[in-house]
């Protein structure tokens, strides 16, 4: 089975193919020689690079290699500069390609140096892990991280295909699956309550990686990311709903230090479990649909809680750290809250007292 979402963004619209073992023909370009440059990192290229050369060759392609360290280290403009010195040396003209093949982190650097590289060239996403393929490889958003913070610099520039290929996360560490779910998970919470009770029937079988549950979860992430940036392509409205969760868990990795401690997805479950709280008392969320959040994340073995040892800084060190979210205006952080599983709204302000109070319920027991 094979599934095509398509990204309505007029002339700049694209189609996403999400399945197993996807064939060279699902990459609707074809060429006659143009250049194209895949560009992967240390980890991915030696598992996929020879595969995904010798599927542009077969549809006209002269493909080159890239190959970027792996870890978000290399997300900057030093690897940057080094790219587009490989797209000169590999004759990179208009008419060619760059394909990110790996995961969120290059899909944010080749993209970037897609979208910049003789004021753009085409763009092929080929995201490898879970995270790429529900969220970072659709909608377009690239970008580098500078010394002062994450994706500071970056572009709005859409891939003209994406190809998701599940066979590809067999590979995966069991980790950085794990962490994709978080993502996952969220679609359910903010657009979509069936989705949320498929994830809990079949959490088992999406621990397991079983391609034929997972494939058709993947295509409605990959739908509902496809439908929110179709209506707020450029985040200044409802697209910020895919932030729920965010507001602290990009707090925790802040204080945590990026790579660090929590990996991204986790952070954003541990966010998850706090907006519920925030969402619980602030908008009504029922406690049984809180609770549910808790365990389909426990269930798809993603942190709900800290541990003993809490979380480093505690509430002052993560309540400041919220001060530089992207939403926040005058240390004032606004938040995506769930109404009930399925709807969210978002820009909400919420009293200090409860923001404290909250985090002391989601996090009991600890700092
Ligand atoms: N553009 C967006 O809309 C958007 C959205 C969310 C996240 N992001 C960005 O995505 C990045 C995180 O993405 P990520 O979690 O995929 O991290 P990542 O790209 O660093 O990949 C995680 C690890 O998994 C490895 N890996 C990837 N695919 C593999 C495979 N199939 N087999 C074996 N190893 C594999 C990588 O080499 C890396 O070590 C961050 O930079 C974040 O800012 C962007």
């Amino acid at each position: 089975m094979k599934h095509t979402i398509h990204v309505d963004l007029d002339a700049r619209g694209y189609d996403i193919h999400v399945g197993t073992d996807l064939p060279a023909e699902t990459l609707e370009l074809s060429a006659d020689g143009e250049r194209a440059l895949i560009v992967s990192d240390a980890n991915v290229d030696p598992l996929y690079g020879d595969a995904v050369a010798a599927l542009l060759e077969a549809r006209g392609f002269m493909p080159a290699r890239a190959v970027v360290p792996a870890g978000e280290k290399t997300k900057n403009m030093r690897h940057v500069a080094a790219l587009y010195a490989d797209c000169v040396a590999a004759g990179l003209d208009r008419r060619a390609v760059v394909v990110a093949l790996g995961g969120g982190m290059v899909g944010d650097l080749a993209g970037f140096v897609a979208a910049t590289f003789l004021r753009g060239v085409r763009l092929v996403q080929v995201p490898t892990s879970l995270l790429a393929m529900v969220d970072s490889s659709v909608g377009g958003k690239t970008g580098v991280n500078l010394k002062s913070g994450k994706n500071l610099v970056g572009a709005f520039y859409q891939p003209v295909t994406v190809l998701a290929d599940l066979r590809r996360l067999e590979s995966l560490p069991e980790r950085e699956f794990r962490s994709g779910l978080a993502e996952v998970v969220k679609y359910g919470v903010i657009w979509d309550a069936e989705l949320f009770r498929t994830l809990e029937r079949e959490a088992d079988a999406i621990g397991r990686r079983d391609f034929g549950v997972l494939e058709p979860i993947v295509a409605r992430c990959c739908e509902i990311k496809a439908e929110v940036v179709a209506v707020d392509e450029r985040e200044s409205g409802v697209r910020s709903i895919l932030n729920f969760g965010h507001t602290l868990g990009h707090g925790i990795e802040q204080v945590s230090g990026y790579g660090g401690r929590w990996l991204h997805g986790e952070a954003v479950s541990l966010g998850m479990v706090y907006a519920a709280a925030l969402s619980t008392a602030a908008r009504g969320f029922a406690t049984d649909d809180r609770d549910r959040l808790r365990a389909l994340l426990s269930a798809l073995g993603l942190p709900v809680h800290p541990g003993a040892e809490g979380f480093e800084g505690g509430w002052t060190a993560l309540r400041d750290a919220m001060n530089t979210d992207k939403k926040t205006r005058g240390r004032v952080p606004r938040f995506v809250l769930a109404e009930r599983i399925g709807a969210v709204v978002f820009d909400c302000v919420v009293d200090e007292t409860v923001l404290r109070e909250a985090f002391s319920a989601a996090f009991a027991d600890s700092n």
